[in-house]
C-alpha cells in the first residue's frame, strides 16, 4: 500500500478520479447515518461510472457506494474489468479526513468482480481531505476469502 498527502502527489488520472469521487457524495442518499459515500471508477475499457450510498427507511436494503458502482459497471458494460475505484465520504455528524475503509460485504464484492472479469481493481481510498492511501488490488482487503473455486 502506498500513502499520498495530497491528491496533487497523485498522477493526473488518480487525482482526477478521487476528486470526482469527492464531488459525487453529494449524490449520496444516507438520511439515516448522514454519511455520505462515493465511488468513481475508470474501467479498462476507459469508461468512467460512479456509485452512492442509497439507503432506507429499513436500514439492511441499503447499498453501499461501491457496490452501486459495481452494478453499474456491470449493468452498462458487461464483463468489462475495472482498473481502478476512488472511495470518499463526508460524513455530516463528524471529520471526513481519514481514508475510508470499505466493509466487508464491499470487499468480497470487490474479490468476485475481478475474479469474474480476470482484471484485478486499484483502490484509490481518502475522505474530503487528508491522507490517501492506494492499494493496488483489492484482494489485499480480503485474505483468505470465500469463492466459487471452494464450491467445487
Ligand atoms: N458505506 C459505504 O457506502 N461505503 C463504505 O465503504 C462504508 C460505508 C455506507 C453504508 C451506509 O449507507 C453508510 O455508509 C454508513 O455505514
Amino acid at each position: 500500500m502506498s500513502v499520498y498527502d495530497h491528491i496533487e502527489d497523485l498522477d493526473a488520472d488518480d487525482a482526477s478520479l478521487l476528486a470526482d469521487a469527492r464531488a459525487v457524495t453529494q449524490f449520496a442518499y444516507a438520511p439515516y447515518s448522514n454519511f455520505s459515500v462515493g465511488a468513481v471508477a475508470r474501467l479498462v475499457n476507459g469508461e468512467i461510472v460512479t456509485g452512492t450510498n442509497q439507503e432506507n427507511a429499513s436500514y439492511p436494503a441499503g447499498i453501499c457506494a461501491e457496490r452501486t458502482l459495481m452494478s453499474v459497471a456491470s449493468s452498462l458494460y458487461p464483463g468489462i474489468g475495472i482498473d481502478t475505484i476512488a472511495v470518499s465520504y463526508h460524513n455530516q455528524k463528524g471529520s471526513s479526513d481519514r481514508p475510508i475503509s470499505p466493509c466487508g460485504i464491499c470487499r468480497q464484492s470487490f474479490a468476485e468482480f475481478q475474479q469474474r472479469t480476470g482484471n484485478p481493481i486499484r483502490l484509490i481510498l481518502s475522505g474530503m481531505e487528508g491522507k490517501i492511501q492506494v492499494i493496488e488490488n483489492a484482494a489485499f482487503l480480503l485474505p483468505l476469502g470465500f469463492g466459487s473455486d471452494d464450491m467445487k
